[in-house]
């Protein structure tokens, strides 16, 4: 419910920035810049963002860099390996986004690919809602498929006709829906984390294939992981084995620089700020609600 984000956005996000400033043991007087998500995502809360950082830069006469959210998730990887080797392959699986990027050097990401549908973490939030388990999907699916067989229910991994780098989930999505209903899946069933490891084994397997087809065409020096998704150990090990078998150095950030944070947003700006250093503050800066 957008409107009701953005509500929720105006009442937390002074109390938000204010708590951030404590536990960092700072005040305001030690931002030296301030960082701002635009895009994209939903416009409002995105706007109530825009708006506050506007005013605190304009007040406190500091400059203000606008950031992207999906190279915000790709910088978190670098925030604990700065000397990542370029070409970078980078696979994004958040809860709105799963694509693929080239970066030949930092700041720079050419999209190689992107879902055409469902993100994978959508796919993951939709099919725990499905079955009464909560949001968000992706921790509870993993929690609850712990220690059930990956292979107990036959999903294939889809392929796109055109063999290009675009993702679909969707399909996946129906064929999970199905045997739900055919097999009668309920939240108490004994054959739930067998279903719930299968689901997120043929996700993870999805997803590793793409990394695969994309590095024969890139052929980077190393792979990174990241968004929420990359939180899952499944879909770590599987990324991480592949990397291993095709002799590739691989990069998955600590979990809580995979979820959405602030600190890969602050990243991608000192870089920005760094490239093209300004005293003042861009009130000019919009937000889009697309990429
Ligand atoms: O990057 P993120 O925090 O927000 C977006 O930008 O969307 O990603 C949120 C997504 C949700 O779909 C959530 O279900 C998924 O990340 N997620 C996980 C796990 N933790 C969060 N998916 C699978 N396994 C997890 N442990
Ligand atoms: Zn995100």
């Amino acid at each position: 419910m957008p409107e009701l984000a953005s509500r929720q956005h105006i009442k937390t996000i002074a109390a938000v920035v204010g708590e951030a400033l404590s536990r960092a043991g700072v005040g305001l007087d030690a931002v030296d810049l301030y960082a701002v998500t635009q895009g994209p995502g939903l416009i409002g809360s995105l706007l109530v963002g825009l708006s506050f950082a506007k005013g605190l830069a304009y007040y406190r006469k500091k400059p203000l860099v606008g950031v992207d959210h999906l190279e915000a998730h790709l910088e978190a990887c670098f925030l604990e390996s700065p000397g990542i080797a370029y070409p970078v392959l980078g696979l994004l699986v958040s809860g709105g986004h799963t694509a693929l990027y080239r970066m030949d050097e930092p700041l720079s990401c050419v999209l190689l690919g992107r879902t055409r549908d469902d993100a994978a973490g959508e796919a993951l939030d939709k099919i725990a809602k499905f079955l009464g388990l909560g949001y968000p999907g992706g921790p509870v699916i993993e929690k609850l498929g712990r220690g059930g067989d990956p292979k107990a229910f036959p999903f294939a991994v889809p392929r796109t006709k055109d063999r290009s780098l675009d993702f679909s989930f969707s399909g996946l999505k129906t064929a999970a829906l199905k045997h739900i209903r055919e097999r009668r899946i309920v939240r108490d069933d004994p054959g739930l984390a067998d279903f719930l490891a299968s689901f997120e084994e043929v996700v993870a397997r999805t997803l590793v294939d793409h990394v695969r087809a994309a590095v024969e065409i890139v052929r980077p020096r190393s792979l990174v992981l990241c968004g929420g998704v990359a939180r899952n150990a499944r879909l770590r090990a599987r990324f991480q084995d592949f990397a291993r078998g095709a002799d590739l150095d691989a990069y998955v950030p600590s979990p809580k620089l995979c979820t959405d944070n602030a600190a890969m947003v602050g990243a991608v700006a000192l870089k920005k700020h760094a490239r093209c250093p300004t005293e003042t503050p861009d009130l000019d800066l919009d937000a889009y609600a697309r990429s």
